[in-house]
């Protein structure tokens, strides 16, 4: 496969107002770095082609009937809600019609760590954080993506738990989903509370929403970043965190990002994907570019890699 620039939401300035063959043109070039055979290509294109006018699209995108059907039961076919389902009508309008139509190729989707698939690697932190930050001063932790704040948050929480002092840095291609982690609010979620450790970290903010504690967000800052063209902090970091977002890309695009984040661990660090990383037939390529780098299983039950010293 030939290496090629990715398209580049930080640079993506499209010339005046946008159109249906604009939208549509950026949603191809975002498609050529993800699975061939991806639905959520396949259904996006599908609303385009249903849709009479820009705003006939963006109105199919943000239905909100559609979207509560699919927070409830998200395993049917989109019919364009996939992105607006995973925020909250606030951050929707933060953001422009070409977040709202990447937001449904790259979901949101996020969860706090103790409510979803990485529960097990979030307690496994205390350990992972022993061996990747044993000095004296805070463990410097990379959260990329970052999608709304539910993973760095986690990251933060655990941290504290396990009597860690902190320092995050939270990136995401979209700028909207940076902005809102930013804020500390969290877009809701049934699981948000679910752990005992929630109630010593969040708050109920006066409109009923949920926030975490000045103690978390003073520790996290966020700006925007893309993992395929390596526009990324420099760190190095004691943990580089990349979970959820792998698994959607194909190919020489796979492999790019997979050097990109492993270079920011700093050697003696670790690396945190996600199971389908470590165990997908489809991320073999991304476990081989890992090997190739000589980045290794920490725990064969878990998804931290060690960098070598
Ligand atoms: C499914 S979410 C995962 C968020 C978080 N890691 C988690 O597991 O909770 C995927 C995120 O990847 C972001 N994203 C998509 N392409 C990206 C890229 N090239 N570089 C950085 N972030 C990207 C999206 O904006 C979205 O927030």
């Amino acid at each position: 496969m030939t290496e090629r620039a990715a398209p580049d939401a930080l640079s993506w300035s499209p010339a005046g107002p946008p159109t249906l063959e604009g939208l549509r043109a950026f949603a191809l070039a975002v498609a050529r770095d993800l699975d061939p055979g991806s639905r959520y290509v396949k259904e996006l294109l599908a609303v385009l082609d249903a849709s009479s006018s820009v705003e006939d699209y963006l109105r199919r995108l943000a239905d909100a009937e559609h979207a509560d059907a699919f927070r409830r039961d998200g395993s049917g076919p989109s019919r364009g809600e996939r992105g607006f389902s995973w925020v909250d009508a606030r951050t929707w309008a933060d953001m422009d019609p070409f977040e709202q139509t990447l937001s449904n190729l790259l979901t949101g989707e996020t969860r706090m760590m103790w409510g979803g698939e990485g529960a097990p690697d979030w307690e496994r932190l205390p350990d992972a954080l022993a061996a990747a930050a044993p000095g004296p001063g805070p463990a410097r932790v990379l959260s990329v993506p970052c999608s709304t704040g539910k993973e760095p948050f986690s990251l933060v929480i655990g941290a504290l738990e396990a009597g860690r002092e902190v320092e995050l840095v939270g990136v995401d291609r979209q700028a909207s989903y940076v902005g809102r982690a930013a804020s500390g609010r969290l877009v809701p979620h049934q699981r948000d509370w679910s752990h005992a450790a929630a109630a010593r970290w969040l708050r109920r903010l006066d409109d009923g929403a949920t926030a975490v504690s000045d103690e978390v967000l003073r520790r996290c800052r966020f700006e925007q970043g893309d993992v395929l063209t390596g526009a990324l902090p420099a760190g190095p970091f004691d943990l580089v965190s990349c979970r959820n977002l792998l698994g959607y890309f194909r190919g020489e695009s796979l492999a790019r990002a997979v050097r990109n984040v492993a270079a920011r661990v700093r050697p003696g660090g670790l690396l945190l994907v996600d199971p389908f990383v470590t165990e997908a037939a489809d991320m073999a390529l991304a476990r081989e570019t890992l090997a190739g780098l000589g980045l290794a299983r920490r725990w064969s039950d878990r998804s931290y890699f060690d960098r070598p010293a």
